[in-house]
């Protein structure tokens, strides 16, 4: 490993707004998150397979009645929205280094208020297809952590991604679902809030349309 990654590694462990194992914290979050991190009521969002986490960072800065939770597996890539989040005084983002398949040892039912899943690996080999962010495993871990009525927002690059996440959502029961396969050219841009992440400028540079749905979980 490189001495900048060890000592990125190093800085996420002292920092407050980085949960990851050997933290105590990281055992007891679940259920936890309003009461030991952000120390109020707010509605939580989840971003997804947040990378360097400009999702979670530009949203706390546009809605401060809300808490972000940037979820990823990298450390170092974590370490940037932590240390942006430090940088900008954003007390309502946090970041969770975990597999996202163990969501469920991090969020009780019903804790979180929204979804964010944004440009995740479009994994697009067959046999890797378990593997992607929307496979009715993963899509049945956000219908539990998720309060009734919330919604679940998907962007991606990818356009086999995200014809195959529209076939999965037809094998459960959704409310609201609407997408679009060129989101800048939509109505729903409303919901783009500007922020660009790393993967969204490298694809809409090379001229990617960009993919997006909303839906809610019918309880
Ligand atoms: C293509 S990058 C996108 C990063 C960011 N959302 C963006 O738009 O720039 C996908 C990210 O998902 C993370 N990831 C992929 N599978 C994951 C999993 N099962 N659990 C946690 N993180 C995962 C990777 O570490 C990587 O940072």
């Amino acid at each position: 490993m490189s001495r900048r990654k060890l000592a990125k590694f190093e800085e996420n462990y002292l920092r407050k707004n980085v949960i990851e194992q050997g933290k105590s914290i990281y055992d007891q979050i679940k259920g936890n998150w309003n009461k030991e991190v952000f120390k109020n009521d707010n509605p939580i969002v989840l971003e997804l397979a947040c990378g360097n986490g400009e999702y979670s960072t530009g949203m706390a800065s546009i809605f401060p009645d809300k808490n972000f939770i940037g979820v990823d597996i990298k450390g170092d890539r974590l370490w940037n929205g932590s240390t942006e989040a430090i940088d900008n005084e954003l007390n309502n983002v946090a970041f969770l280094r975990c597999q996202i398949l163990n969501l469920p040892n991090f969020f009780e039912k019903n804790e979180v208020d929204e979804i964010w899943i944004v440009f995740p690996d479009p994994r697009p080999r067959s046999r890797d297809a378990k593997r992607r962010l929307t496979h009715s495993r993963f899509l049945n871990i956000y219908q539990n952590i998720l309060k009734n009525g919330g919604w679940l927002r998907f962007k991606t690059d990818s356009f086999p991604l995200f014809e195959y996440t529209l076939e999965e959502l037809e094998g459960i029961k959704t409310s609201d679902l609407e997408y679009t396969k060129d989101l800048y050219n939509s109505d729903l841009i409303e919901e783009h809030y500007g922020i660009n992440t790393r993967y969204e400028k490298m694809f809409s540079k090379k001229g990617f349309k960009i993919n997006y749905l909303k839906f809610k979980f019918d309880q």
